[in-house]
């Protein structure tokens, strides 16, 4: 996984000696985003990615802390890949240098670096674009640490992947148009770590979109911790909202899937319910947290809504688009959470009906106002809980792939699969699907008929293998 650099033909990539970058990613998908945006910064500065920490020059972790045990789980790799660096410098192999980025480098800045003699960097989300000077700065021993929230704007400057190196991350790609949240959901340490709300103007957007197209890229997946709450500068001057840009990129040629990730039941308006009823690309999948079904939970949550008003929120969405899946984040044990309070969340679920979920036990965040609730509920009850709501959350999930069943629909077909001469694609439904195909096809929008249905994915018959 080399950058070619030869043929780049830039001036500032012959002046700096070819090296590796080592990148682990945790959490979400717009750490998986960010993690190849700083890979494309360093890539101005020579430095190739690789699979092997033993060969890197430079080892980052890209960090989440919406959960506990994060911060503990930096520290324990830490001293994992401290011996991997000192035994790669006691064989004279180089020296290799470790940052520490994403959310617990922001939650924890100066922390990391006392506690961790081997950190030589700590990069908070919103100075990625300065990752390439900050590495200078440790040269000769200094330790740096940047979690400032500086106004800059870090997408201006981060630089755009090479079309090779787009290609070769796949053809399914993601791209953050919006960060930060205002919403301040008590449990959430995100308003905190990643800051205030920031949407990026539509023709910012639209440059990479059509770059991502450019290398061959078939889907986007549109990122924001509150995406639906974007609000980007238009080319006319005006606020446009998550509607209005879904219309704008159905006109780049070879995008022809569509998807926004992850949303918030207050910001669904008009206009992007309109485009889930008219735009085809947009894809019949909707990934709304409701968090809990009781409205004392939801509201000691701060989650600005009500049970009625999601489940009437869906019943609206669903007939704008029939065959839309959902998909939803669950809490339980929510600081004062009673049987009843959990029942409600039961109630939800059955009521909703999801496709897919994530669901976890609340976990207290240090800084956020549910932390200090004294109602903490126990861990055996957390268990307990979330054991049964994932027993019907599971059983939904089943139901709905096994609908499929005998079924034709659009797959793009993505990768090799483990055997050889079959591709692995996605539905419409952000589900996995085998297909006997050539190499070939990777990249293309193919019809196929579901012919078994298995516990993680689908396998089908491909009928057509033109789109
Ligand atoms: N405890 C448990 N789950 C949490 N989430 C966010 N914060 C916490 C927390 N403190 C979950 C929410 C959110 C998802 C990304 O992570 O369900 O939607
Ligand atoms: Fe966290 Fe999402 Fe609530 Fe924002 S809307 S505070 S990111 S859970």
């Amino acid at each position: 996984m080399r950058v070619p650099q030869a043929a780049s033909g830039q001036a500032d990539m012959t002046a700096f000696e070819d090296k590796k970058v080592f990148v682990k990613t945790y959490g979400c998908q717009m750490n998986v985003y960010d993690s190849n945006r700083m890979m494309d910064s360093l890539a101005t500065r020579g430095y190739s990615p690789t699979e092997d920490m033993n060969e890197a020059d430079l080892v980052i972790l890209n960090t989440c802390h919406i959960r506990e045990k994060a911060a503990e789980k930096v520290y324990s790799e830490l001293g994992r890949i401290r011996q991997i660096k000192e035994k790669r410098e006691k064989d004279g192999k180089g020296e290799m240098k470790i940052g520490i980025a994403g959310c617990v480098a922001q939650a924890e800045g100066q922390e990391i670096i006392r506690r961790a003699p081997v950190v030589d960097l700590v990069v908070g989300p919103q100075a990625y674009h300065m990752l390439p000077d900050l590495l200078e700065r440790t040269n000769g021993g200094a330790r740096v640490v940047e979690t400032d929230f500086p106004i800059e704007d870090k997408f201006k400057a981060l630089p755009a992947a090479k079309k090779e190196v787009t290609r070769k991350r796949g053809v399914s790609a993601f791209l953050t148009v919006q960060e930060g949240c205002d919403k301040f959901c008590t449990f959430c340490v995100v308003p905190y770590t990643r800051g205030a709300e920031v949407s990026r103007p539509v023709a910012q957007i639209v440059s990479e979109a059509k770059g991502l197209a450019d290398a061959g890229v078939r889907e986007v997946t549109l990122l924001g911790q509150n995406v639906n709450a974007y609000h980007g500068e238009g080319s006319d001057g005006r606020d446009w909202g998550l509607g209005e840009l879904l219309f704008e990129l159905t006109k780049i040629e070879g995008l022809d899937r569509l998807r926004y990730t992850t949303s918030h039941p207050r910001d669904m308006d008009d206009t992007l319910m309109a485009a889930h009823r008219d735009l085809d690309c947009l894809m019949p999948y909707l990934h709304l947290p409701v968090q809990s079904g009781s409205d004392r939970i939801l509201k000691a949550m701060n989650r600005q809504h009500s049970y009625e008003d999601y489940v009437r929120l869906i019943d609206r969405i669903r007939s704008a688009r029939p065959d839309i899946a959902l998909s939803g984040d669950f809490i339980v044990g929510f600081p004062g959470e009673s049987d009843e309070d959990f029942e409600q969340t039961m109630q939800i679920v059955r009521e909703v009906t999801y496709a897919s979920a994530y669901s976890f036990k609340y976990s207290p965040r240090p800084g956020t106002p549910a932390a200090d609730d004294e109602n903490q509920i126990e861990d055996a009850i957390k268990s307990e809980r979330l054991y049964r709501l994932q027993d019907l959350l599971n059983a939904q999930q089943k139901a709905f792939n096994a609908s499929k069943l005998g079924e034709e629909m659009t797959v793009l077909l993505e990768r090799k699969g483990r055997e050889p001469g079959q591709l692995v694609g996605k539905s419409p439904w952000l589900q996995a699907v085998q297909v006997d195909a050539p190499d070939n096809l990777i990249g293309e929008i193919v019809t196929v008929r579901i012919d078994t249905v298995g516990s993680n994915s689908l396998f089908g018959t491909m009928i057509d293998p033109a789109r």
